[in-house]
């Protein structure tokens, strides 16, 4: 992130003023800044209501609904960044790859990729190919005023993991098969991958988003070693192709804690850390230089606000040392969350660390 000092990328003056940004960038925060991964969603009944009988992939074409959609948990639980409502599998199925979001599974994906000629059909995104991203966020920055929005891709192993794979995959043995057995073709389907998703958070932060996060949510799959051989030079490149916009770049995932060195490394400014591994500890292993974001067990949600609080005060303390901390759970909401527990939280952890 270059230190520019003013507004860059997709930011204004009142966004860049903002605890999330200021956070992102190191810099002291009024308080500690707090959102949710996936807290735009099934959680909110006001999602499930606008979402009715609207298929997942088809709602993430209709600006309105877009913008409906990432600004409901804004108005409900006074978060501070709202997050772009779109699915990792977005920019895939807009370069026309047959693939659909199946409710309660996740992507599924018709034709498998698992050679050369499968690669071939992985074709570049153009910002025409996803117009209606560029029109969603310049609605919703209008209606957003000062809170920054956070634009978001899959990373390359993430994306591959269900190309490869035709869906969800709880060992990744095609994928992993490729990845050891083929490191050519591996090597070049990620290559392809870092284009397109540099491409589509491209498109994100000119249309207005004024952070991105690269979510490479089962990383965590691989041993640091393979992670360092045949991934980190894609999402290396991702994070370089829009470095110049000046814009945070937060880069998360699960089951991570060997790799939170490495994924640091790749070029994030901001690394997100799951319920695993302490802040303190995560800091000592991310190394100077990076805000963290975390990291509290989802599941906690499901408990009393007491519960919730003993837990949140054990993240602050483990972050008070940090520089930059932006208060999170350790993975998404899950869909079973009471909202009303969110929106404690939040306000939870700006009353206890206002300064
Ligand atoms: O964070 C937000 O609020 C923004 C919305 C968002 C969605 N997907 C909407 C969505 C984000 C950031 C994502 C990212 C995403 N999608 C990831 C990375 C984040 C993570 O959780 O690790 C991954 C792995 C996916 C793939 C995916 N899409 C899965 C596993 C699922 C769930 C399938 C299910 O039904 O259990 C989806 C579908 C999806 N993406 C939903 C939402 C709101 C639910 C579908 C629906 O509401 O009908």
């Amino acid at each position: 992130m270059s230190a520019t000092g003013s507004p860059s990328g997709g930011q204004t003056t009142a966004t860049y003023d903002s605890a999330f940004l200021k956070a992102c960038r190191r810099e002291p925060v009024p308080h500690t800044p707090v959102w949710f991964m996936r807290q735009a969603g099934r959680s909110l009944p006001e999602y499930r209501k606008v979402r009715e009988g609207v298929p997942m992939l088809e709602s993430c074409t209709r600006p309105e609904l877009v913008t409906e959609i990432t600004l409901q948990p804004v108005r409900r639980h006074n978060v501070d960044a709202a997050i772009y409502y779109s699915d990792i599998v977005v920019p895939l199925k807009a370069i026309g790859l047959d693939l659909d979001i199946k409710p309660g599974v996740g992507p599924v994906v018709a034709e498998p990729i698992r050679t050369r000629a499968g690669l071939a059909r992985l074709r570049d995104l153009t910002p025409e190919d996803v117009s209606y991203v560029t029109e969603a966020i310049g609605m919703l920055t209008a209606e957003l005023g000062s809170t920054p929005l956070i634009g978001f891709a899959g990373a390359p192993f993430t994306l591959a993991s269900y190309l490869v794979e035709g869906g969800p995959s709880r060992t990744y043995e095609n994928a992993k098969a490729m990845m050891y057995g083929d490191p050519e073709l591996w090597a070049d389907l990620l290559d392809r991958l870092a284009d397109i998703t540099a491409a589509f958070l491209k498109v994100q932060i000119e249309a207005g988003a004024s952070a991105v996060q690269l979510f490479d949510s089962w990383a965590g799959a691989l041993a640091p070693l393979d992670y360092r051989r045949s991934v980190m030079a894609a999402s290396a490149k991702v994070f370089d192709a829009v470095a110049g916009y000046g814009v945070p770049r937060i880069h998360f995932g699960v089951g991570t804690g060997e790799l939170l060195g490495l994924m640091g490394e790749a070029g994030a400014d901001v690394v997100g850390v799951d319920w695993r591994v302490p802040l303190d500890e995560a800091a000592r292993r991310v190394g100077p230089g990076k805000a963290l974001q975390g990291n509290i067990d989802p599941t906690l949600l499901f408990t009393d606000p007491a519960t919730v609080e003993t837990h949140a005060d054990e993240v602050l303390a483990s972050a008070a040392a940090l520089d930059g901390h932006i208060f999170n759970l350790g993975h998404g909401v899950m869909p079973n969350t009471d909202p009303d527990a969110l929106t404690r939280l939040v306000d939870y952890v700006h009353t206890k660390t206002l300064r």
